[in-house]
C-alpha cells in the first residue's frame, strides 16, 4: 500500500539520524512490499535558516496532508547558536511546541525497555536491574506549564518572570483515557506522577484520573508524588508498567527513564492527536556536540519510525520486525560509542542504520 510520510530532518545529529531511520523504513516497504512517499519539510533551525521562523504555515499544511510524520531532533547549543538570539517565540524549541499545538498531538508516548544485551551500559547496580523493566511515560503533550501565560516584568523594582500551569478537565481526562487504554495492552498498571502535596493542578489531576480509573476496572491505579517518582525509577524501575503524567514532569522523568535503558539514545517517542496521525521523534535532544560525526545513536529514530509504523500506519507485521531487527543488531554486538562496552563491535551512525536494514 502507498503512505506518505513526512520528514523532519531537523538539526545538530538529526539529519544523520533521520537518514539512518529511512534507510529502514525503505527496507521494510521493500521487503512487505509497500510505497513510502516522503515529504520533506522544515521545523526548527533549520526552518529559522531557511524562512526566518522556526515553523510555518506551510509546515502545518504539509504535516496535515501526510499519514504520519517523521522527525530527527530540533535545537542548537544555546551558548553559540545564533538561534538563541532571537526572543524566544522565533527559537527552534518553539516551532516544535508549536507544530505539536497545531496537530492536537496531547499524547506523547515514550517507551523505556532495557534490552538485556545493554545490561552493561545501564548505569544501574544488577541487583537492581534484575529482569530488566519496560515501562512506557505517557506524557500530557499539549498543557500545562509548556502553555501556560508567561511574561517577564518588572514589579516592585525587581525583574520577575512567571509562568502559569494550567490544565482544565477535558485535558486531563483525554489523557487519561490514553493511559488506561494502553496499561489494558500491557500489564494493567497506571501510575499516575504529580505533585499533589503541592499544586491544585496535581489535585485536579488527581481526582480527574480516579474517576477515569473506574472505567478501567482491570487496570490498578496507584498515584505517585513526582520527586518519590524520580526516586523509584533508579531505585526499582521494575515496579513501572505506565507512567501517566503532566507535560513538564513526563519532560523530566523521560529523560530519567531513558537514561536507565542504557543510553538517552534508545529511547522512542510518538506524539499523537485523537486520530491515526503521530509525530514521531527520537526523545532526546539534537547533540550539536556530536553532529556529523557518525557518532550519534539513530536507534531511538528507528524505533520511533516502528512505532510509526505501528501507531499511524497500522502495520504491526512490520513494526515488530523492525524492532526484531533492532534487537538481532544488538545481539550481534553493533554499539555506537554510547552504548559500547568491552568486547562489543563499535559502529557508526550509518554502519548502526545498514546493520539494521540488512538484519529487517
Ligand atoms: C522533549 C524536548 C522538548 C520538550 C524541548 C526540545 C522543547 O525536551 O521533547 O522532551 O521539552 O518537550
Ligand atoms: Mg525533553
Amino acid at each position: 500500500m502507498g503512505y506518505t510520510i513526512g520528514l523532519i530532518r531537523g538539526d545538530g545529529i538529526g539529519p544523520e539520524i533521520v537518514t539512518e531511520a529511512k534507510k529502514v523504513l525503505d527496507a521494510a516497504a521493500e521487503k512487505y512490499g509497500h510505497e513510502f512517499r516522503y515529504v520533506e519539510m522544515l521545523l526548527g533551525g533549520a526552518s529559522i535558516d531557511a524562512t526566518g521562523v522556526p515553523l510555518t504555515d506551510e509546515t502545518i499544511t504539509e504535516a496535515k496532508k501526510c499519514d504520519a510524520v517523521l522527525m530527527g531532533s530540533i535545537g542548537g547549543d544555546a551558548a553559540v547558536s545564533p538561534w538563541y538570539k532571537l526572543e524566544p517565540s522565533k527559537r527552534p524549541e518553539a516551532g516544535l511546541l508549536g507544530i505539536r499545538k497545531a496537530l492536537g498531538l496531547f499524547a506523547n508516548l515514550r517507551p523505556a525497555y532495557l534490552y538485556k544485551e545493554l545490561n552493561a551500559a545501564c548505569p544501574l547496580k544488577e541487583e537492581i536491574i534484575g529482569d530488566g523493566f519496560d515501562l512506557v511515560v505517557v506524557r500530557e503533550l499539549t498543557g500545562g506549564l509548556y502553555f501556560g501565560a508567561r511574561r517577564t516584568e518588572v514589579l516592585n523594582g525587581k525583574e520577575t518572570a512567571t509562568d502559569t500551569l494550567v490544565y482544565n478537565e477535558d485535558e486531563i481526562r483525554r489523557i487519561a483515557h490514553q493511559a488506561f487504554q494502553i496499561a489494558r495492552k500491557r500489564r494493567n498498571k497506571v501510575t499516575s506522577v504529580d505533585k499533589a502535596n503541592v499544586l491544585d493542578s496535581s489535585r485536579l489531576w488527581r481526582k480527574v484520573t480516579a474517576e477515569v480509573a473506574k472505567e478501567y476496572p482491570e487496570v490498578t491505579l496507584e498515584n505517585m508524588l513526582v520527586d518519590n517518582c524520580a526516586m523509584q525509577l533508579v531505585r526499582d524501575p521494575a515496579q513501572f508498567d505506565v507512567i501517566l503524567t503532566e507535560n513538564m514532569f513526563g519532560d523530566i522523568l523521560s529523560d530519567e527513564a531513558s537514561m536507565i535503558t542504557g543510553s538517552i539514545g534508545m529511547l522512542s517517542s510518538a506524539s499523537l492527536n485523537e486520530t491515526s496521525f503521530g509525530l514521531y521523534e527520537p526523545s532526546h535532544g539534537s547533540a550539536p556536540d556530536i553532529a556529523g560525526q557518525g557518532k550519534a545513536n539513530p536507534i531511538a529514530t528507528i524505533l520511533s519510525a516502528a512505532m510509526m509504523l505501528r501507531y499511524s500506519l497500522n502495520l504491526n507485521t512490520e513494526a515488530d520486525a523492525v524492532e526484531e531487527a533492532v534487537q538481532k543488531a544488538l545481539t550481534a554486538g553493533y554499539r555506537t560509542p554510547d552504548i559500547w562496552s568491552e568486547g562489543m563491535k563499535k559502529v557508526s551512525t550509518s554502519e548502526m542504520g545498514d546493520k539494521i536494514a540488512e538484519l529487517l
